[in-house]
């Protein structure tokens, strides 16, 4: 059995006064909810795997957020593999938090992990930053280890959603354009596929499709709503921070979700 943690949208920042003005005054800095974070996860009575961060790790592409992104992780004891997300840098991110060892930041990669094998994409190589496509060779690429892999389950990851929601927010704008081509591959691997695991949304959702579950966790930071008829994005102040637990067991997942406690500015 694998136990891992899937968190995602920290956006932390370095500058102490960041605070977007499309985000709800009442929300304090990002920096607050990792350290929650951190805090929930050092009390958690389960032996961790790894965790798996699916991008928007920092709230802007410059190296002093990933400088404080890397000195705000320090007390993570468990390896941490780091996703690019459309407000990531993977070039900075590899050249400030990639250490080979604890902290491993991928791109299109495939890693067997003890129990599991992890396969993530890099969802930021084409089109438009919020709804890019995933490049031929991506594609091809993404085939060629579904087929490749016979032993243990795999666990898939992105930074955006592949799989439409019935939000419309979220499938024209905030969703990878050519996922469906993703999708079929998913379905003729389905016996082998643990779960897709995704952020950018920022909201906890579980959608099942052609017996594939894909699972999106809630920002450590600012969440946000997802309802038939929404065309932009909206605030979720309902929605507390968190992050998600995953046990892989031989014939399926248990997901837990944990929220974080209510941040005050
Ligand atoms: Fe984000």
């Amino acid at each position: 059995m694998t136990t891992f943690l899937h968190i995602s949208d920290s956006h932390i920042s370095a500058d102490p006064a960041y605070h977007p003005p499309e985000i709800p005054a009442s929300l304090p800095h990002p920096n607050r909810g990792v350290e929650r974070l951190l805090e929930m996860i050092s009390r958690l009575p389960y032996e961790i795997e790894f965790i798996l961060h699916t991008g928007d790790v920092c709230a802007d592409p410059q190296a002093e957020d990933y400088h404080c992104a890397r000195e705000l992780l320090t007390p993570l004891s468990q390896p941490l593999y780091l996703l690019p997300g459309n407000h990531d840098s993977l070039r900075l991110m590899r050249d400030i938090m990639h250490d080979g060892e604890r902290t491993q930041v991928l791109g299109d990669a495939h890693l067997q992990l003890g129990g599991c094998h992890l396969v993530t994409l890099d969802s930021n190589e084409e089109g438009d930053v919020h709804a890019p496509n995933l490049s031929d060779e991506q594609i091809d690429w993404f085939a060629e280890q579904l087929e490749s892999i016979h032993d243990g389950p795999i666990v898939v990851a992105t930074h955006h959603a592949l799989i439409e929601t019935g939000v419309p927010w979220i499938d024209e704008q905030m969703r990878v354009q050519n996922g469906q081509r993703v999708q079929r591959l998913l379905r003729q691997h389905r016996d082998k596929i643990a779960g897709v695991f995704h952020g950018h949304i920022h909201q906890s959702t579980t959608t099942f499709s052609d017996g594939v579950t894909y699972i999106c966790c809630p920002s450590t930071w600012s969440n946000l709503a997802g309802y038939p008829g929404l065309g932009a994005a909206e605030p979720d102040l309902n929605t507390q921070g968190g992050f998600n637990l995953v046990m892989l067991r031989e014939n399926g997942a248990f997901v837990r979700r944990y929220s974080l406690p209510s941040l005050s500015p």
